[in-house]
């Protein structure tokens, strides 16, 4: 198979991802904008200036039916990430004010508790069991969940069932794209369930289904579907990505234990190494969009009609922007990553997730000692990620 070909096949899910920062080498330097047969065939665009542009060209890229490529679990289109301006304007708006540097701010303290018990429960587990832990099952998956469960109001018996959800939705779509959609639709009863149980309770909660169930939009309630629109995107946003993040960082420490040991000397140093990590290995490596008008990209054509996808992870590894792309440099400087996007649909939850990676890695550096993983497990998905700690 030549490099063209593979790239032919471009997929950014799933088993493709083992290998996928190859395929972002071959784009970049042969063919920064290209087609991929997969999903129906989609137009791929490779180079951080050129996604950039894409992101704030709304007019010619639409995120109409939808951002998601293959969906997630439903094809009502999700709101504010499906919509696009001027609507997506006002969606969006409804939900800035929880995710605001100052509303984060007052999570600290709750966020800082859960991880440490957390890490107190990765030490617990090595302790009895020769000095071996799973931090994904224990640090890493737990943490978003209980954060984000309790900014959102969702009770916490609940809590258990989330985990299974997220892998059939998220994980299961491209290969069993109907195990993923009855699982969407219970997540979508769930939520039915919980707005009509809201709503007839009344009363303050001060949390996001509150917002949700009393926002307006041009003078008006939101409908029924859009409530439920909102809460279902908002799931599957805030708990997935933020655990990928953490695993993907303890996966990577794990295995350079030079940077985990500067780290946990000098924890002012985590923010910047967070940024990195987002750059290098990130839990959305492209959201798609349709083209609405003829256009041209580094001279190929994209006609009005076809899919494209905004490899966000190959623009992280753009040689243009980055010296020594594929190197993951913990005090890189001037990170300017595509992680979150970087257009009108710039990810709402980045500051919440940014505090999150960096509060959890600081309470895991600072209580776990030396931990190396020998197990051959993957750098991306939220699967087992078995540490071996030392001294426990
Ligand atoms: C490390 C964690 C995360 C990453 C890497 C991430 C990444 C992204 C990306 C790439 C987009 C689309 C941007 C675009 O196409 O321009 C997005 C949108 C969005 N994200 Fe995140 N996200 C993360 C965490 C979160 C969290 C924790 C929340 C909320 C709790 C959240 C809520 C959203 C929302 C609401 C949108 C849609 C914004 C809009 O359409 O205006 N994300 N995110």
């Amino acid at each position: 198979m030549t490099s063209r070909e593979q790239v032919e096949d471009f997929d950014f899910h799933g088993e493709a991802l083992d290998d996928i920062f190859d395929d972002y080498e071959v784009m970049l330097s042969k063919c920064p904008v290209g087609h991929s047969s997969k999903y129906g065939g989609f137009t791929y665009i490779a180079k951080s200036e050129d996604i950039f542009a894409a992101e704030q060209a709304p007019e010619t890229f639409s995120v109409a039916p939808s951002m998601m490529m293959p969906s997630m679990g439903t094809d009502t289109p999700l709101i504010p990430i499906d919509i696009d301006p001027p609507e997506h304007t006002a969606f969006r708006k409804i939900l800035l004010p929880l995710f605001t540097p100052m509303n984060i701010a007052k999570l600290e303290p709750g966020m800082r508790l859960t991880a440490k018990e957390l890490a107190d429960d990765v030490l617990a587990e090595a302790a009895a069991n020769d000095g071996v832990a799973d931090a994904s099952k224990l640090f890493a998956r737990p943490m978003p969940t209980i954060v984000f469960s309790r900014l959102s109001g969702y009770p916490e018996e609940d809590w258990p069932m989330f985990d299974q959800w997220v892998d059939d939705i998220i994980y299961r779509r491209t290969a069993e794209p109907e195990v993923s959609r009855a699982a969407g639709d219970r997540l979508m009863e769930y939520f039915d369930r919980m707005i009509a149980q809201r709503e007839a309770e009344g009363g303050e909660h001060n949390d996001l289904i509150d917002k949700v169930i009393h926002s307006e939009i041009d003078g008006r309630k939101l409908t029924h579907e859009e409530k439920l629109s909102y809460c279902y995107l908002l799931f599957l946003a805030g708990l997935d990505t933020t655990a990928w993040g953490l695993r993907a960082s303890l996966w990577y420490l794990a295995r350079n234990t030079a940077a985990q040991q500067r780290l946990r000397e000098h924890p002012d140093e985590i923010p910047a190494a967070v940024e990195e990590f987002l750059r290098t290995l990130s839990p959305v490596q492209a959201m798609t969009r349709t083209c609405l008008k003829d256009t041209v990209v580094q001279g190929q054509e994209i006609r009005a009609g076809e899919r494209v996808a905004l490899v966000f992870g190959a623009g992280n590894r753009d040689p243009e922007i980055f010296e020594d792309p594929n190197e993951i440099r913990i005090d890189r400087e001037d990170n300017r990553h595509l992680a979150f996007g970087g257009g009108v649909h710039r990810c709402l939850g980045s500051n919440l997730a940014r505090k999150e990676l960096v509060i959890g890695l600081e309470e895991f550096l600072s209580r776990i000692p030396h931990f190396e993983s020998s197990g051959g497990e993957v750098w991306h998905g939220v699967g087992p990620l078995t540490l071996e700690i030392s001294g426990v």
